[in-house]
């Protein structure tokens, strides 16, 4: 088996210097003034250690892996009964399609597209204030990450809020079909808030490591899901992990993976390793587009795949 370490610089030094890096997402204006140029990987191993290469402590906008994090807390509090309002199928379409939802009566097709994640987001508020549900959720990541400095990036969730007309569409549609419980505005509130978390892939890795060990902190040995439950997410992330590219992720890279139009990516090699990469450029799906060749190359070094004998 190669060094990790050496394996990682090298793959740093390699994306570097790529000059097809993609599109950074201009659609949420904040997005748009990310350098293009920064990369970052963290990789958490079983045993503790943690390393890392390029930008790896500079925090950038988590945007949809906080989905993996709402997820989890909703099903925490409404166990499986969050399946009557959410599907489990990979969508095969854009992460913020309209035209699916008509389809199936406002019923989204899993919880890691937009119309699913605020049906996600409805059920956090339940008894809630929007402001207690968004600190609930920002507690647990920075508990998760073991870091209390994992903070919410107020600029981009007014960014969004201020042109995020699609999601508010999907609310909206969502309600109209009695799938949405709260006031549209509330839980977009909640969910643009959840979307603006912003962590380095350092605190990203960190956050990621009870999915890799069957729902269990390694540092603290605490439970944090059910291994389960943690199973369930992780086959969620490898099937709808990268919406319409999903299929393509799995493939290639052959482990389960959620991404952001942050250009973050955390990948998750199970019982051995939780990884987050960060590269800004997207590509035509709206995934990181050397964020997922990195992936694909290490898993590749290192033989990392679930569909390893
Ligand atoms: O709702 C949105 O459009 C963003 N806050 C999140 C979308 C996202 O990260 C999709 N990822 N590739």
């Amino acid at each position: 088996m190669p060094d990790l370490e050496t394996v990682l610089a090298a793959l740093a030094e390699e994306m570097a210097a790529r000059p097809d890096r993609g599109e950074v997402a201009s659609y949420i204006p904040q997005l748009g003034k990310i350098d293009p140029q920064r990369f970052g990987i963290a990789v958490a191993l079983a045993d503790g250690r943690m390393l890392v290469a390029g930008d790896a402590d500079e925090p950038f906008s988590i945007q949809s892996i906080s989905k993996i994090f709402t997820l989890t807390l909703a099903l925490g509090k409404v166990g499986d009964a969050l399946w009557r309002r959410v599907g489990r199928e990979p969508s095969g379409n854009p992460f913020n399609s309209i035209i699916q939802l008509e389809h199936e009566r406002g019923i989204p097709r899993n919880p890691f597209i937009n119309s699913g994640a605020i049906v996600v987001t409805d059920v956090l508020l339940a008894g809630h204030q929007p402001r207690e549900a968004i600190g609930e959720i920002l507690r647990f990541v920075q508990f998760l990450a073991e870091d209390d400095t994992v903070f919410i990036d107020k600029d981009v969730a007014a960014s969004e809020k201020a042109t995020g007309y699609r999601n508010v569409a999907l609310a909206n549609y969502m309600r109209a079909f009695d799938n949405l419980n709260h006031a549209p505005e509330l839980a977009l509130g909640v969910y643009f808030h959840h979307c603006a978390i912003a962590m380095s892939c350092r605190q990203l890795a960190l956050s990621g490591r009870f999915l890799a060990h069957g729902g269990k902190s390694p540092s603290t040995g605490h439970s944090v899901i059910s291994p389960e439950r943690a199973r369930r997410i992780l086959a969620l992330m490898l099937t709808c992990g990268h919406y319409d590219g999903s299929g393509d992720f799995a493939f290639r890279v052959g482990i389960p993976g959620k991404s952001g139009v942050g250009g973050g990516i955390l990948g998750i090699v199970p019982g051995i390793a939780s990884i987050a990469v960060w590269s800004p450029g997207l590509n035509e799906n709206g995934n990181s587009r050397l964020g997922s060749i990195v992936l694909e190359k290490l898993a590749k070094a290192m033989d990392w795949s679930i569909f390893a004998p």
